[in-house]
Order: C-alpha cells, then structure tokens, then sequence
C-alpha cells in the first residue's frame, strides 16, 4: 500500500515549550492508524499541527503535497477533516445546521444532499434529531454529529480526537463500529489519537506510541497489542 500522509521531523511548541520533538510516522492509504499515549503526551497537537493549527516545524506530506505551512482552511480543502477534542459542534446550530456547515468548502449541491442522507445512514439518531440544536443533543449523539459533520467534507483523511471520551461503553460500542463501516465502506483514512488503547489497537492497523512528545514504539496493531510494555503501562493485563 502507498501511503497517503507522510510525516517527517514534525516538532511544535507553545511559546518556549516544545511538545513534539521530532516525530515521524506514516499513514496508508485506506487504513486507521492510531497514536496512543497518556495525558499530555501531545497527541492533540500532532493532530492540530497536521490540520494547521499550530506553528510547526518539519513536514507533513498528504499523497505527497507538502500541508507544512499551508493555511488551516486550505489544508480543509485537500480533504483533511478534523473532529477535535470536545468535538467542536455549534451548540446553538440545529444537528442539520451543522452538517451543512461540515460541506462549506464545496458547493456541489446535489452531491452535498446525497452525502447528508449517507451521513443520516450511518447515524439515523442524527436524522431524528435533525431539527435539534446540537447543544441539547446527549454525549453520544453530539460526538456522532462531530463524525457526521467531518464526513461532510468528503475527506480523504479523517483526524478523531479521542472520540470515546466521556460516553458510556455501549455508545462507545456502536460508535466504533460505525468508523469502522465508513473505513471500509467509504475507504477514509483514519489518523485515531485514544486513550482506550484496547479500543483504538481494535480498529486500527497500525500504531505508534508517544511519550512526552516523542515516538518510543510503532508497528503493526497485533504487534503493539502483543506489546509488554504496552500491556501492562495502557491495556492494564
Ligand atoms: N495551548 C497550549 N498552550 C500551552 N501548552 C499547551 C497547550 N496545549 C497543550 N499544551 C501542552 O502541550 C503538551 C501536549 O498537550 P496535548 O497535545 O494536548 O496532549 P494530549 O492530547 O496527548 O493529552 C502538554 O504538556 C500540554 O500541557
Ligand atoms: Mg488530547
């Protein structure tokens, strides 16, 4: 397989403090590759500095053209669809409102409506609540609308953010089960940052973990999963 995102040398910092080091890693095209780590280990910033919000050095190449220095907006528009952490719904938008919003960069209107009910396939929650301001949907439903609204761009790569974070096991479940479907069903790329390292080492292909800004371990799911290390420091047996 090709690889669809190449990443080479990438260090970001916030003022003085730098929080990745140098980090290099790889993406194949078509396949769910994770980063695992702790608290803190700068998990969102790689995914931030991939999708062009933090000042970077280094060099992130997306099926080869180089996103490093490129503009947030811009980098949107190569097809990289971010589902931040906390999820970043408009809470005041209806769940409709904000998948419209998700296909803002395109202007394709039938293909846009097709998508709309393709994203209402996946999660037909989100069509019941269609007419509900994000804001009052429950976590499970606001996290799917996150993965909907991402999905409206047609991305070629989708950045998840700790997607599991505060749902319940079941929500979690069903949710993962859906970003697998759309992985194969759609062929989307998937760059995975959890700290449920069993859940993200299950869907995934490949992974790398980081430690305080640094990869310390990378390789195929199985192997990290097999891991000693991994076992006893994120997988808790
Ligand atoms: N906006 C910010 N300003 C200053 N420091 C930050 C900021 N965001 C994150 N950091 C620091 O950068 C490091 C990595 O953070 P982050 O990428 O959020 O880690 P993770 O997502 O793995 O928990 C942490 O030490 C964190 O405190
Ligand atoms: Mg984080």
């Amino acid at each position: 397989m090709s690889s669809l995102l190449e990443v080479k040398g990438l260090e970001a910092s916030y003022g003085q403090s730098k929080v990745l080091n140098g980090l290099d890693f790889n993406l194949e095209q078509g396949g769910v590759t994770t980063i695992l780590g702790a608290n803190g280990a700068g998990k969102t910033t790689t995914l931030r500095a991939i999708s062009g919000m933090v000042s970077l050095k280094g060099s992130i190449k997306l099926a080869g053209q180089e996103l490093a220095g490129t503009r947030a907006a811009d980098i949107t528009r190569c097809g990289v669809a971010h589902v931040p952490e906390g999820r970043g719904t408009f809470v005041r938008l209806s769940a409709q409102e904000n998948l419209t919003l998700g296909a803002y960069t395109r202007n394709d209107k039938a293909g846009i409506a097709e998508d709309m009910e393709r994203v209402y396939s996946y999660f037909p929650i989100l069509k019941q609540r269609r007419n509900q301001q994000a804001g009052t949907l429950s976590g499970g439903e606001a996290q799917m609308l996150a993965v909907g609204r991402a999905l409206m761009l047609r991305p070629r790569l989708l950045l998840l953010d700790e997607p599991s974070f505060g749902l319940a096991p079941l929500i979690v479940a069903e949710l993962f089960e859906i970003l697998r479907r759309i992985n194969a069903e759609e062929g989307v790329s998937m760059l995975l940052v959890e700290q449920n390292a069993s859940l993200a080492l299950d869907l995934a292909d490949h992974a790398y973990l980081l430690e305080t800004g640094s990869i310390v371990l990378s390789g195929t799911a199985d192997s990290i999963l097999e891991n000693e290390t991994v076992r006893r420091s994120y997988l808790g047996y």
